[in-house]
């Protein structure tokens, strides 16, 4: 569906009820938010956007940090079925929401350095899309987090991040990982830079690294 452009489409992904979350948990855990208020519409949908509905045949889609669910319905509305999707939250107040909210995903209330024990044997993971603060989080449990992923993802999938930083590069993502798609999302509260990364098909595929940004379907 598509979603209206302008002061709605920022305002969207800001409830009252899940501001107030956010709120409540940033004073608790600053850390871990990294965040003063959720997505809004525009942002979540550009991190949606590579799934479209024929993306996920077989296979699934882990979602790391959901917070109140704002990238979850995104990726919902872009056609993920719901079974195919797999939602990682740590604070347990936020895996609640979550559940509420969507009833048929499996949200784990997990730390996402745990990710791998926590999945059991759901594979192959054809892509991961975090909204974690690695900027704010504590560089040892960014990198962790970052080595569980590159172990889960597949060879070929695809890595969606965030961030607030809208100059130089993401941090804590693998050397091997290509860049194939970043786009800055002016309509965000603040605004902030979505990019997309392809883990190599096959160890050949490392060194050959391009910072294109061409788009990922
Ligand atoms: C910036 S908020 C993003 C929330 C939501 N996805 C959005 O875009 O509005 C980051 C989220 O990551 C969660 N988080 C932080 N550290 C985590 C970790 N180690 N494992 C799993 N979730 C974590 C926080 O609880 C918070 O909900």
């Amino acid at each position: 569906m598509k979603q209206k452009a302008g002061r709605d489409d920022v305002m969207d992904g800001r409830k009252p009820g899940q501001w107030l979350i956010i709120l409540r948990e940033l004073l608790r855990t600053p850390r871990d938010i990294g965040a003063l208020c959720p997505s809004s519409a525009a942002l979540a949908n550009e991190m949606a956007r590579p799934f479209g509905a024929s993306f996920l045949k077989s296979g699934y889609l882990v979602e790391l940090g959901a917070g109140t669910g704002p990238v979850t319905e995104a990726l919902l509305m872009r056609g993920v079925p719901p079974s195919r999707l797999v939602v990682v939250e740590k604070s347990e107040s936020l895996a609640l929401c979550l559940r509420s909210r969507f009833s048929d995903v499996n949200v784990l209330c997990c730390p996402a350095e745990e990710l791998k024990a926590e999945m059991g044997g759901l594979a192959p993971v054809l892509a991961v899309v975090s909204s974690l603060p690695f900027r704010s989080l504590p560089p040892a449990v960014s990198v962790a987090i970052m080595s569980e992923t590159e172990r889960i993802l597949a060879p070929g999938g695809l890595f969606v991040q965030f961030t607030y930083a809208l100059l130089g590069e993401m941090p804590f993502v693998p050397k091997t990982f290509r860049k194939v798609r970043s786009k800055i999302i002016m309509r965000n509260i603040p605004p902030a830079k979505v990019e997309v990364f392809r883990k190599p098909k096959a160890e050949a595929d490392g060194p050959d690294i391009s910072a294109g940004g061409s788009g990922a379907e």
